[in-house]
């Protein structure tokens, strides 16, 4: 198939092209670059020896967006550009509302007028709020708590509008847990701007001596040892879940929806010790209070995705602390 990918120079965009090329898809890259650094779609093309179209276009573009559309022809489009810094979203939320509702509409326009019909969208497991219980299965209510975890719940629901009003279109819901880790080249990684939000990051800066110490959000939640406990999941095996996704799409299954994670939950002290192992550095850490928004605990339910999807996982705690500490050795400041 010949898929669009947005926002493919991204993290999890980027492993997402390897794994597409390496099972025999054609792809294109749209991106304008505001969270990514082209040098990345450059180490996909010498991870997998293929050449591809990048076009450097802004989804709030729409002349650009048709263009890209009217110059090829594509089967499939995933959806990952967007905003997805939870605290700035706070602070500037007309910009997450337009880059990431408004981008997408205009996306599935353009899609609409040139008839490409199948589309994989990247939503978040922020969609199911604080759970009222454990695993989180795909029925769960869901409820965002912030404008970042609003615009996937929005766009969730204009994408289910979108199929109710035309049963032509397949779409997959995707709803990631923690993704982390790196392509074992360590070549393509995780590369935030700034001090990173994000755990994972925030240890690999302190293994690498950018950053002195990890702040550990609060140790007393009702977890085993107090920390907060995430569903953490390899980007290769989230990558393959897009890949599980585009196959499900060909069989014209209509509007669907997946968990994307292990099933398996570690709390903030075990990451601390699995990365102290990949990368024989010492985490310094500071006990914090509780960051606002923050819940004890979050881990899927997989069984749906593993049934309808074939999709499971093959990578544990310790190959994602290594590919990140390995990209991260590699590549002390990112893509700069
Ligand atoms: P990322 O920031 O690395 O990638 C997103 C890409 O989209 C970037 O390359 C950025 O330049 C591009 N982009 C943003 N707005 C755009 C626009 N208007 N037009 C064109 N390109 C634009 O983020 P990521 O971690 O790879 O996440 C990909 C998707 O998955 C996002 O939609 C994110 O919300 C979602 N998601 C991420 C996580 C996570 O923990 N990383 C978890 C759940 C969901
Ligand atoms: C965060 C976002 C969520 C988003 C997800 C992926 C918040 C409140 N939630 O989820 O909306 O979908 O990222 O981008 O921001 N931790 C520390 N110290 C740190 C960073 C994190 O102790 O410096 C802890 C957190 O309290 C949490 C765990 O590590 O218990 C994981 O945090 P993080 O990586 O930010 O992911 P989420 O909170 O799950």
């Amino acid at each position: 198939m010949k898929v669009l990918v947005t926002g493919g120079a991204g993290y999890i965009g980027s492993h997402t092209c390897v794994r597409l090329i390496e099972n025999g898809h054609e792809i294109a890259v749209l991106d304008n670059l505001s969270n990514s650094n082209e040098k990345a779609l450059q180490r996909v093309k010498s991870i997998t020896g293929a050449d591809f179209k990048f076009y450097k276009a802004d989804l709030l573009d729409k002349e650009a967006l048709n263009s890209v559309f009217s110059n090829e022809r594509y089967d499939a489009v995933i959806h990952f550009a967007g905003l997805k810094a939870v605290g700035e979203s706070v602070e500037i939320p007309l910009k997450y509302y337009a880059n990431n509702v408004s981008g997408t509409i205009n996306l599935c326009e353009a899609m609409k007028n040139n008839n490409v019909k199948k589309l994989v969208f990247s939503s978040s497991a922020t969609v199911y709020g604080n759970p009222k219980s454990l695993p989180i299965t795909e029925d769960f209510p869901v409820g965002a708590t912030n404008p970042y975890g609003q615009t996937k719940l929005m766009i969730e629901y204009i994408l289910k509008d979108l199929y109710l009003s035309d049963n032509s279109w397949d779409i997959a819901l995707l709803r990631y847990f923690n993704p982390i880790g790196a392509h074992p080249s360590g070549l393509i990684g995780e590369d935030p701007r700034g001090i990173p939000n994000n755990l994972l990051p925030y240890i690999s800066q302190v293994a690498v001596g950018r950053l002195p110490y990890l702040n550990v959000y609060g140790n007393d939640y009702d977890t085993p040892d107090g920390s907060g406990v995430r569903d953490y999941i390899h980007v290769i095996d989230l990558a393959d879940g897009h890949i599980k996704a585009i196959d499900k799409l060909n069989a014209n299954p209509g509007l669907v929806t997946y968990n994307l994670g292990t099933g398996n939950g570690f709390s903030v002290f075990e990451m601390i010790r699995a990365y102290e192992k990949a990368s024989k550095r010492k985490i310094e850490y500071k006990i914090m209070p509780r960051r606002q928004g923050d819940i004890a605990a979050c881990y899927a339910n997989t069984d749906k995705a593993k049934n309808e999807l074939g999709f499971q996982t093959l990578y544990g705690i310790d190959d994602m602390c290594e590919s990140s500490w390995k990209w991260q050795e590699m590549n002390p400041n990112g893509y700069k």
